[in-house]
């Protein structure tokens, strides 16, 4: 429909109005100069239309010129089912069912640009083939507390990796003709209270911590949109905060695409006029308490704008930025005709999908080397736990999906051990019995009548002649759990777990937990079970690519993209009674210590660390040398796969600044590579340190470089360090 209107406005401009073609319709003139002749041909009334939604997901174009629509979708993880023109629940069509890919936290635990790449074309293909424009994802806000119910949808706890690993993400699905939402800009770190909070955090955390990701995302990944967070900043909604959306990001950053609201983040029609907001979106459709009649018209940048333009209370320069910026984002997307045409639930999609998952699943433990499971000498494997049979992509929030298929992980090891064993089912425990979410309906009955100590009776009964025990719990997309709008109550699994796991573990040894979720949870019988593993929350292709991991088809090379704490206290956030549920401010007392710089200053070991993974095989690091280069450094090392599997390793990076004028963190991330060894194979791996990256922010100054002693780590986890060098700044 949009390319009819689209074609039928060329022809209608190039016969009737004149016979050169206008220059905003001639795709071989600059951007810039098709916007601005777009823009000078525009009512003010069409100005305005373009600002707002007209539906749940979609916003006007301009028809008299043959301007299509826009329309956005949820992100991040696949391409949300159609929804009606003005609810959210799903419209029930046949032909919108999609792959499923890894919640971004996989995404950031596979340390890899190259899986972020594919991750960013495969679900960019998707979303052009379903003739979406703007894509709302990624999501780049830190992990500051285990209890933020979205954390699955973000890329963990360090501003260096997060910023990294969406850049490709980001390119890739923009050479679809499809824009990226980077969101949520940003300081939405929790959900509790998300449309009331007031984030109160010094400029150094901002700067070092919370805005660098969203930085790259712009200036590397060079995002053609980003969507303000719910919460507030210095006692303004991000949605329509001056320092956020005109000075840092407009000014301070050069962002020229444009800033959409979250859907109902928008509060004050003169801040969303004056503080950055370009597209509104979510803001409520009643309409019937509005004098403005039709709903989508009493947006704040609908009719209350276009009164304020009339009488002169707002300015036509304000209005022709945000329209421009929206131009922009239309002609990159909606408008261009030369994009190509996507595919859906293509195998190429499949296979990144598991390809993604088996990368980003971590081994956090591998005692007598439980895993991998050898089939020859394995007869009977039990399967306990409500994760092993839950569908984990319904539900959860605006991440939700309507998946063509999803393995859950019972199927993927029942298909990949077929009669090689013989798979047992128990179910241990009793979750959450969710089943449908906006009417996309999983299909699978999850009620089970046994109490607490039946089912735990039961599962042990089957254990005691078990080769080996998979436990598969976490969290699901229940509310409380891993989903939007609220954060889980505590660090502890949910449901007696712990029981579970204690009583199967008191039977047989042999065990491995394997914990879905995008956040980390508390281990009580971490030193009583052999394996342990974190697989997230996998979509699609879930039970394949577990079983790919479980059985050795694939060696594991994830790293944790956020630490594990042992006890909440042992967080930042929680150890300076800085996280609230409850209150309207929610000061960042622990300022750039988040994370590993946390537990570093304090010297609190974590229950596995931030970068921790293992693999099937070892790797040996050489000594690490650095040499001057350019007005950087060049720090390399070589590393040996010393074991007979090939397999990889994600050489990690951290800097730490030896004197400083302000404290500085122990060490920080600077640079990761993945690297693929053969069995006895040594690759020399190096990093290129810039100056700008040894930098810190001085509130009273700005950036700076203090020249000193610095030390570079090189190591396997930001707790297993290999090889140390020190360089000077001059
Ligand atoms: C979420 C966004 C999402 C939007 C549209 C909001 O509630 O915070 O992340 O993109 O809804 O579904």
């Amino acid at each position: 429909m949009k390319h009819t209107l689209f074609a039928i406005a060329i022809l209608a401009v190039s016969c009737c109005t004149s016979p050169k073609m206008p220059i905003y319709l001639d795709e071989s003139k600059p951007l810039e100069a098709r916007v601005e002749d777009a823009l000078s041909r525009m009512t003010v009334e069409e100005k305005v239309k373009i600002l707002h939604a007209q539906s749940k997901f979609s916003s006007a174009g301009v028809p008299r010129l043959g301007i299509p629509e826009l329309w956005t979708t949820d992100g991040p993880h696949g391409i949300r089912p159609e929804v009606l023109w003005d609810q959210w629940d799903q419209a029930c069509w046949t032909n919108d069912s999609i792959v499923a890919f890894p919640a971004l936290t996989c995404l950031a635990a596979t340390w890899s640009e190259e899986m972020s790449a594919l991750y960013g074309k495969s679900i960019g293909e998707e979303a052009r083939y379903r003739e979406k424009d703007v894509l709302l994802g990624p999501g780049v806000n830190i992990y500051r507390t285990p209890l933020c119910g979205r954390n699955f949808e973000y890329m963990g706890e360090d501003p260096f990796l997060a910023g990294k690993m969406c850049v490709p993400y980001i390119q890739e699905v923009q050479k679809n003709g499809v824009a990226v939402c980077v969101k949520h800009y940003a300081l939405n770190n929790q959900e509790a209270r998300r449309h009331y909070y007031n984030a109160v955090v010094d400029d150094r955390a901002l700067y070092e911590i919370y805005l660098p990701a969203f930085k790259t995302a712009v200036q590397e990944g060079g995002a053609w949109s980003i969507m303000g967070a719910y919460n507030l900043f210095e006692g303004q909604h991000l949605c329509h905060n001056d320092r956020m959306l005109n000075k840092i990001l407009k000014e301070e950053w050069g962002f020229d695409g444009a800033v959409i609201s979250d859907w109902g983040g928008v509060h004050n029609t003169e801040e969303a006029i004056a503080n950055g907001l370009d597209l509104e979106f979510g803001t409520g459709t009643n309409g019937l308490d509005s004098k403005y009649g039709q709903s989508y018209d009493a947006y704040n940048l609908a009719l209350p704008y276009l009164e304020r333009l009339m009488d002169g209370r707002a300015s036509m320069e304000v209005l022709d930025d945000k329209v421009r910026r929206v131009l922009r984002l239309n002609f990159r997307t909606a408008m261009n005709r030369n994009k190509p045409y996507g595919s859906i639930c293509s195998p190429e999609h499949y296979d990144a999908a598991r390809k993604i998952a088996g990368e980003g699943i971590v081994l956090l433990k591998n005692d007598n080397n439980i895993l991998p499971i050898n089939l020859e000498t394995t007869k009977k494997i039990l399967v306990v736990g409500e994760n092993a049979i839950k569908k984990m992509t319904v539900g959860g929030g605006s991440s939700s999906l309507k998946a063509k298929d999803e393995f859950t992980p019972i199927v993927g090891l029942q298909e990949a051990i077929g009669d090689k064993a013989q798979v047992v089912y128990q179910r241990g425990y009793v979750g959450d019995l969710l089943r449908t979410y906006n009417n996309v309906d999983t299909g699978i009955d999850l009620t089970d009548p046994r109490s607490e100590e039946e089912l735990i009776a039961d599962a042990v009964a089957e254990a005691a002649d078990a080769d080996i025990v998979l436990f598969f719990g976490g969290l699901n997309k229940a509310k409380g759990q891993d989903a939007e709008g609220r954060d889980r109550a505590s660090l502890a699994l949910p449901y007696a777990q712990d029981k579970v796991i204690e009583a199967l573990a008191a039977v047989n040894k042999n065990i491995v937990v394997l914990i879905v979720s995008g956040n980390a949870v508390e281990m009580p019988w971490v030193d009583n079970v052999d394996g342990i593993v974190q697989t997230w929350f996998l979509g699609t292709e879930t039970g394949h690519a577990i079983a790919d991991v479980l059985l050795g088809k694939v060696n594991p090379s994830g790293k944790l993209p956020f630490t594990f704490p042992v006890k909440l206290e042992d967080n930042g956030a929680h150890a300076l009674n800085a996280y609230h549920k409850d209150s309207l401010t929610v000061e960042y007392k622990e300022s750039i210590y988040v994370g590993y710089r946390w537990a570093e200053k304090h010297n609190i070991e974590p229950l596995f660390a931030f970068g921790h993974g293992l693999s099937y095989t070892t790797f040996e690091y050489g000594e690490a040398t650095c040499r001057k280069s350019g007005s950087g450094f060049k720090v390399s090392v070589d590393v040996t796969n010393t074991g007979a599997r090939e397999g990889k390793e994600v050489v990690q990076l951290y800097i730490s600044d030896e004197v400083s004028s302000l404290e500085r963190p122990i060490k920080e991330l600077k640079g990761f590579k993945k690297v693929a060894l053969a069995p006895g194979e040594t690759k020399k791996v190096t990093f290129e340190i810039e100056p700008d990256m040894l930098k810190f922010y001085d509130p009273a100054k700005g950036w700076v470089l203090e020249p000193g002693k610095f030390t570079a780590h090189v190591g396997a986890a930001s707790d297993d360090i290999r090889t140390t060098v020190d360089f000077n700044v001059k």
